[in-house]
């Protein structure tokens, strides 16, 4: 399949030759909170590239962008202002932002030798390069002898945290944090995903971050929230720290930043993490304005822009287009978008009873748990429904049991029909194989 050209979450691709259209309920891969070519970011790139402005600027020196999306950035984790956090702009990918976190933590926690722990999750993912493997438990490579290092001794995989049904942590999970509160002073960092998608687009429960966070805070432990997949946007706010109230010592972020008009991902930490030790750091390529302005542009969209700034907007825009940029995407479009996948989920659910099972994930990180033949959640049925998917029209992946939808926020309602239909296309054909 060849992808040519997209708008929104419409894409244009040949398939063996025969042009069609395909909906895309992933935002290519998880990157484009915006969709495809969102006109505001390509416009501020097309501007930026036409002026004089440098197109890279050497690590050696500074640049007005770097402070400008730093601090809004910042804003978010800080409103008051405090100075509390930092922000590194210079990595290229989320890989390359969580291995910077872990040396942070590394380097804050080397006056005391005895903490050398990592605490991770079961299922957990967090990068591809060594600093990542070593840190996921989530790799289908381990063990393969295909990767450098695949294992480190001083990485504890904690099972994933749960609560029951009536939103208590679950005896396992309430036996992780004694654990870690016991042993506590032999961890430098805690590092998870807020929202584990490959564990079937489960949601870590609240309660379990802030009795983690209290836990860290006591035991002088970094908690470190890898926000690659719901940051910028995905779950209503630029940080998961907006929703649930817990601060983290590390935020990583990536994937939405740039909505896919350019390689960047962002360490946000506490000053007191600051710093990390040479060579660390150091990266030749990761001087790209382009990618800074989309960023800014994002975050425009995403928040709206300083209303210093409005009336600077270009008479000849499209009013639509300046409206949105006045109030800000997170606050007029996302409830919708939310609210489409809602429906969406429950008609399906509704109409397949017996091969649609529960939903999981939160706003636009979602997940739909496939039902075998059995009635029980299926890898293998969430395997065959997101391969059927791509051939019916719409793209989804496979998570664990559950086919995952993450759509961009500018997804339309006659798109989500499309998808609806592609989706309905496919779960007959499973329903028909099984009769
Ligand atoms: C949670 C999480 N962390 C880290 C990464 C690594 O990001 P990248 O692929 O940009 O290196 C990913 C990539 O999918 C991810 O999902």
């Amino acid at each position: 399949m060849l992808a040519h050209a997209g708008r929104g979450a419409t894409l244009h691709v040949t398939t063996d030759g025969h042009p069609a259209q395909l909906v895309d309920l992933c935002s290519m891969t998880e990157n484009t909170i915006l969709g495809l070519n969102d006109p505001w970011v390509k416009l501020k790139q097309i501007s930026y590239l036409l002026s004089e402005r440098p197109h890279y600027v050497t690590i050696r020196m500074g640049s007005d962008l770097y402070y400008r999306v730093a601090n809004r950035v910042l804003r978010c984790f800080d409103p008051a202002g405090r100075g509390e956090y930092v922000v590194n702009l210079r990595e290229c990918t989320g890989s390359g932002a969580v291995e910077a976190a872990l040396h942070a933590a590394w380097k804050a926690a080397a006056v005391q030798p005895g903490r050398r722990k990592l605490a991770s999750f079961k299922g957990g993912f967090h990068g591809s390069n060594l600093g990542g493997i070593l840190a996921s438990e989530h790799q289908a490579h381990r063990g393969s002898g295909r990767v450098l290092v695949d294992r480190a001794d001083n990485v504890e995989f904690l099972p994933v945290p749960r609560a029951d049904d009536d939103g208590r942590l679950t005896e396992e999970t309430l036996a992780t944090l004694a654990a870690l509160d016991r042993d506590g002073d032999q961890y430098f960092a805690v590092i998870l995903e807020p929202i584990p998608w490959r564990n079937a687009v489960h949601v870590v429960p609240t309660e379990f971050l802030r009795r983690l966070r209290e836990i860290c805070t006591r035991k002088s432990i970094c908690l470190i929230f890898d926000e690659l997949q719901n940051g910028f946007g995905y779950t209503g706010t630029i940080s998961y720290s907006e929703i649930c109230g817990v601060r983290p010592d590390i935020a990583v972020m990536g994937k939405g930043l740039t909505s896919g008009h350019g390689a960047l991902a962002i360490v946000v930490a506490a000053r007191a993490l600051k710093e990390f030790a040479a060579p660390f750091g150091f990266k030749s390529n990761s001087g790209s304005m382009l990618s800074l302005v989309a960023v800014d542009a994002v975050l425009d969209r995403l928040l709206g822009m300083d209303p210093a700034e409005a009336p600077t907007l270009p008479a000849w825009l499209p009013p639509r287009l300046a409206d949105e940029l006045r109030t800000g995407l997170l606050e007029s479009v996302y409830p919708r978008a939310v609210g489409m996948i809602d429906e969406m989920l429950a008609r399906l659910r509704q109409r397949f009873p017996e091969l649609a099972g529960p939903e999981k994930g939160l706003g636009l990180m979602r997940g739909l748990v496939m039902l075998g033949p059995d009635r029980r959640p299926s890898e293998l049925r969430a395997a065959d429904a997101a391969r059927m998917c791509l051939a019916n029209g719409v793209h989804v992946r496979q998570a664990d049991t559950a086919i995952f939808i993450k759509p961009c926020m500018v997804i339309s309602q006659s798109e989500i029909d499309q998808a609806y239909g592609a989706l309905t296309r496919t779960f007959e054909q499973i329903e028909r194989a099984d009769r």
